[in-house]
């Protein structure tokens, strides 16, 4: 069965030779783009669709979430608000509340906030491990991730936990546990591992401990890095070859430069810097260096408590001084390559595209251009959403 979508204002592909297509439609053959550019010249399809001039965008990828928890974080946030700054170790509170909640309990939550994110124009989602912190906890936020969504990160390396008495942990047994048996249990569930870099979590050694024991099992690798000051994460992501370094807020030249030379995505998460006070992070200098930049929702309750992607985007215009096309292309495209998934082994364009070939993950927005997104911060602009061919989100008439 294929779709010709058509009536579309403005078309947003993320390929460099076109990025934006004005009067344009878009083919869609089962869960596959079949064909792509100016209405006028689009092939005939089973079905038609007239989308009236409004604005289409890859799907978001959102590459960077926490979505296994239970409880919220209110309060700390108020108290930051007045002037309190954030510290790592909030995510005790949120680990405490996770581990009182049942497996049915929590897989709903995690199901709710997909549910919450796909009707906002996510499409391709990563989430992570890290509010478990023991073997059996993190093993069963593995299993309740790997159910709801489509990449997994192991995060036993989040924060060192306290044990049954309230004492503070061994920083060192506990990295041995996160590299020993904790790796072993959610091995089966996960694509992904992540570490902390920062003061107050784990060392760049305590970090890169984590990160060789994992490449050894097999995982891909992400860090947390410089999202609280120089913390080394940057270099030893790129050292290490991580698929994507996620906060960097605090930069040194020489950071920038690594990146720029490297194959590590800057995921940046605009969302995350604006509930933290944090000084927002140099997606513009990244750009202008020639790193490849990424947007993620980091949706958690202690620092981020959205997945609205949209809102990401139009602050990253906002706030950050990207254009929008390079702000979608960095929830989209940029997404992608922080998970490699931007390509398939033939070489198509895979997710986060609009190109044939690529999997039909498209975001109509109730808007004639993607740049309402900034313009209109704050409105409900997602009309449609349609993942891998199948209209997941259709408008309420
Ligand atoms: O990406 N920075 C570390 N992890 C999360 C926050 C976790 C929390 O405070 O609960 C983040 O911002």
């Amino acid at each position: 069965m294929s779709e010709l979508l058509t009536g579309i204002g403005e078309l947003l592909t993320n390929d460099p030779e076109r990025p934006k297509i004005t009067d344009a439609a878009v083919v869609v053959d089962g869960e596959t783009i079949a064909w792509v550019g100016e209405a006028a010249h689009a092939p005939a399809a089973d079905r038609r669709t007239f989308l009236q001039g409004r604005a289409m965008l890859p799907g978001w990828v959102d590459s960077h979430t926490h979505l296994v928890f239970a409880g919220d974080r209110s309060a700390e946030f108020e108290a930051r608000m007045a002037g309190e700054s954030y510290a790592a170790g909030g995510i005790g509170v949120t680990t405490r509340a996770t581990r009182a909640a049942d497996d049915d309990h929590l897989g709903a939550l995690v199901g709710d906030r997909v549910h919450e994110a796909v009707k906002g124009g996510t499409t391709y989602l990563e989430t992570k491990t890290g509010y478990g912190l023991t073997v059996e906890e993190e093993a069963r936020a593995a299993r309740i991730a790997a159910a709801s969504v489509d990449e997994v990160t192991y995060l036993g390396a989040h924060l060192v936990p306290r044990g049954d008495d309230g004492e503070q942990l061994d920083a060192e047994e506990y990295v041995d546990l996160v590299c020993g048996p904790m790796l072993t249990a959610v091995r089966p569930y996960v694509q992904w591992a992540d570490v902390f870099c920062e003061e107050g979590a784990f060392t760049p050694e305590q970090s890169r401990r984590v990160l060789e024991a994992c490449r050894d099992a097999g995982l891909g690798l992400r860090v947390h890095g410089n999202q609280l000051g120089e913390s080394g994460g940057v270099a030893l992501a790129v050292e290490m070859g991580a698929a994507s370094v996620d906060h960097v807020n605090h930069l040194s030249s020489a950071d920038v430069e690594a990146l720029a030379a490297s194959d590590t995505v800057a995921t940046v998460l605009p969302a995350c810097d604006l509930s933290t006070r944090a000084p927002l992070a140099p997606a513009r200098r990244l750009l202008d260096a020639g790193a490849t930049v990424a947007i993620a929702s980091n949706c958690n309750p202690g620092t981020s408590y959205t997945s609205s992607v949209n809102f990401c985007v139009g602050t990253a215009v906002l706030q950050m001084g990207l254009t929008i096309v390079e702000a979608v292309r960095a929830a989209t495209w940029g997404g992608a390559r922080a998970l490699r998934r931007e390509v398939a082994r033939d070489g198509r364009p895979a997710i986060g595209s609009i190109a044939p070939g690529a999997r039909a993950d498209l975001h109509v927005l109730d808007a004639p251009a993607a740049i309402h997104l900034a313009y209109r911060p704050g409105m409900p602009l997602t009309w449609g959403v349609w993942r891998a061919g199948r209209q997941v989100v259709a408008p309420v008439l």
